[in-house]
């Protein structure tokens, strides 16, 4: 019967394990202060299943020890009182024990948390908009500033700071694989220090409900060994390539007459808005519009052809061109890598 019931449960117990992993998953960690709160949370739950078991089973034996024939309820017995009064004592002063215990440990995690940004090589601004991630590295030469949008780099193995503030509403930063959730807020500048053990891809999401896409609202970090984040790093802070066909050239004349000038910047080119991502080498990018579609001319054409029936709400206007134009500035787009 044992063995039937392990047998019926097993599939249920590998799943749930499975949904503990994965690219986005604060069960999953892959950086310190990551392990840090997982440590956390397994040993929270752990205890508090402890003292949840320990409660019911106090609270169940009065039940199951019922009252022998002949006994005196009413009758008073000096004793058995006291017991009963030291058991209640005891277990107020376990109670108010563990509770310091566990503030205890969430000061010296705290402690931990704080320390992994104290020796950061790389500081980066992450603005929140509706419904996007505008990220600028700083660096002391302005020419080296980088401003790009939702797909974060970073050198695997070194300590990150990023400084988090808002433009509209509040977000909420949450890479659940390397940190815990902090808050964009408008004129508010938080900070919160991430580390990636190794190289890797971890996804994250807007965790502050901020209006009609919050759930579109996705973005990625990418962990590369210094190398290729260096590399990274040198041909984004390069202005847009020259378009490599006729189709191309037509789309980027097309672009720079339409209104896409008023909001994106092309770097190179005479587009400079900011109010919306930078576009300078969108190719490059593995998704489009904040991790709602993945990068692909098709997608590409879909976005700009019908933003408000993909991401209904957002910004981003529908542009009034014929099939040849949407083509020409698709393949315009998607050239620059
Ligand atoms: Cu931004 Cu939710």
């Amino acid at each position: 019967m044992r063995r039937l019931a392990f047998m019926a449960l097993a599939p249920f117990c590998v799943l749930l394990l499975q949904g503990c992993a994965g690219w986005q998953s604060a069960l999953d960690p892959k950086g310190p202060a990551a392990d840090e709160l997982a440590w956390l949370i397994w040993f929270f739950t752990a205890l508090c299943a402890v003292v949840w078991v320990l409660v019911m089973i106090a609270l169940a034996a009065p039940l199951v020890m019922r009252s022998r024939p002949g006994d005196e309820p009413l009758l008073l017995d000096a004793g058995a009182e006291r017991r009963k009064m030291r058991v209640v004592v005891t277990a107020v002063g376990l109670t108010a024990i563990i509770l310091i215990g566990l503030t205890l440990l969430s000061f010296f995690a705290n402690r931990t948390l704080a320390a992994i940004g104290s020796e950061a090589v790389l500081t980066i601004k992450v603005t929140g908009h509706q419904w996007w991630w505008e990220l600028r590295y700083e660096d002391a030469t302005p020419s080296r500033i980088l401003t790009t949008a939702n797909e974060i780099h970073i050198p695997a193995g070194e300590p990150v700071r990023l400084l988090l503030t808002s433009t509209d509403v509040i977000h909420s930063f949450w890479i659940p694989s390397l940190a815990g959730k902090l808050d964009l807020i408008p004129g508010h500048m938080n900070v919160l220090d991430i580390k990636a053990d190794k190289p890797g891809v971890y996804r994250g999401q807007c965790a502050e409900f901020c209006g009609a896409q919050h759930a579109n609202m996705g973005t990625f970090i990418i962990a590369e060994p210094r190398p290729k984040f260096d590399a990274w790093l040198n041909d984004q802070l390069q202005p847009a390539g020259a378009p490599a066909s006729g189709e191309a050239k037509a789309g980027a004349d097309l672009f720079l007459k339409r209104p896409c000038v008023m909001c994106h910047r092309i770097g190179g080119t005479p587009a400079g808005g900011t109010v919306a991502p930078d576009l300078t080498h969108i190719a490059s990018r593995k998704t489009l519009a904040a991790g709602t579609l993945t990068m692909s001319r098709g997608n590409l054409a879909a976005w700009i052809a019908d933003p408000q029936g993909i991401k209904p709400g957002s910004h981003m206007p529908v542009a009034d061109l014929n099939g040849d134009e949407l083509n020409a500035i698709v393949a315009y787009l998607e050239g620059l890598k």
